[in-house]
């Protein structure tokens, strides 16, 4: 059996939304104090017709390994176009289920930095906008 499913390998090799977001309404950063990698995820937030903040962009940076490239590209593909409220019900086992394979015990931390960064860019954000989580 291979180590990596074929979504991993997939999401790796075609990373959705990788890159920087210039004028960025917030960004987050998660690290891994284990293998020294690190994540950075940049979001613009703008309100829908309803007026609610939704995540209209995002983007991410990393010197992380392939899981975590795997994960967060997936994870900025579910959150794009979704209110904050619903991206913060994403958790990193949704995406290491959507991932399609358990992962080696040893890769879980790697899957963790998406949904960590995301949750320090909201978090940014609403600093920034003065309203509390
Ligand atoms: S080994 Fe560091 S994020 Fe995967």
């Amino acid at each position: 059996m291979p180590l990596y499913s074929k979504e991993i390998i997939k999401y790796f090799k075609n990373p959705k939304n990788m890159g920087k977001i210039k004028n960025s309404s917030a960004c987050g950063i998660a690290g891994n104090l284990t293998c020294g990698d690190v994540m950075k995820l940049y979001l613009k937030i703008e309100k829908n017709k309803k007026n609610e903040e939704i995540i209209k962009d995002i983007k991410f940076e990393t010197m992380g390994c392939a899981v975590a490239i795997a994960n967060t590209s997936l994870l900025t593909t579910m959150v794009k176009g979704k209110t904050i409220k619903e991206a913060l019900k994403i958790k990193n086992k949704d995406l290491i289920k959507k991932l399609g394979q358990p992962l080696p015990a040893i890769k879980i931390h790697c899957s963790i930095l998406a949904v960590d960064a995301l949750h320090d860019a909201i978090n940014n954000y609403f600093k920034k906008t003065s309203k509390k989580i």
